[in-house]
């Protein structure tokens, strides 16, 4: 036996045995640590969406063929985040839904119109509410069905101190078409300004 397979042989088991361990040890320090972020991210949300016990179960066929508690379940799981549940928002980050001029507006099928519009397309820019202005942005929901966005306006309109009538799908489906031809989100200029044609 060479002086060289010796020492290859004395090297071998003692390598071979510290790259599993250390990999072993990294691997666990990595799941605890996924594990650790991924519930406290869970947990931020919960406390953030306090009241959303049931945002978490897939939708019933009583959810769907009751537009009110459709519109609290498409509530809870996409606007209370930034809103809140009770629709207080945030002050000076997001804007309070209960008593906006935007949700119950004076000029009513102006307000609806204008409603179904900031939903398709979002909105940005500076915007007034409650003598309160907001610069933020709000993303596009597009993406839900006719039925869920009528289904959350008409939610909004009527949840916490807020007594306006329903939006329906057929108004959305309506406006969805009509106007199409937007990309981004709205300004509160171009709101105000949208075509009587599409009232
Ligand atoms: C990421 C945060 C965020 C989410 C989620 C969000 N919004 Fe908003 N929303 C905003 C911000 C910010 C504004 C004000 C935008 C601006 O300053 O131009 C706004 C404005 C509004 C307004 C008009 C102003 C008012 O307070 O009445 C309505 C109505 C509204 N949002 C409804 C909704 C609904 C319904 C949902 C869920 C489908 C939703 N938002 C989800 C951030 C959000």
């Amino acid at each position: 036996m060479t002086l060289d397979s010796t020492k290859r042989e004395k090297e071998s088991p003692s390598s071979a045995g510290t790259v599993p361990f250390w990999f072993s040890i990294g691997s666990l320090l990595l799941i605890c640590w996924a594990g650790i972020t991924f519930f406290s991210h869970v947990a931020a949300f919960r406390s953030d969406v306090s009241d959303a016990s049931i945002d978490t179960l897939p939708l019933t066929a009583s959810d769907l063929n009751d537009p009110m508690r459709l519109g609290r379940r498409v509530f809870e799981a996409n606007c209370a985040i930034c809103h809140q549940t009770t629709g207080l928002g945030i002050p000076s980050q997001y804007p309070p839904l209960v008593n906006s001029e935007w949700v119950l507006g004076e000029k009513e099928q102006h307000t609806r119109t204008q409603l179904v519009a900031i939903l398709l397309y979002g909105l940005q820019g500076p915007v007034t509410v409650r003598g309160l202005v907001y610069n933020g942005n709000m993303p596009a929901w597009n993406h839900l069905s006719d039925a869920e966005i009528a289904a959350v306006l008409s939610y909004i309109r009527s949840a916490w101190a807020n007594r306006g009538s329903p939006v329906t799908a057929e108004e959305v489906s309506f406006l969805r078409k009509n106007i199409s031809f937007r990309v981004e989100p709205w300004t509160w200029n171009e709101l105000e300004k949208l075509p009587r044609s599409l009232q």
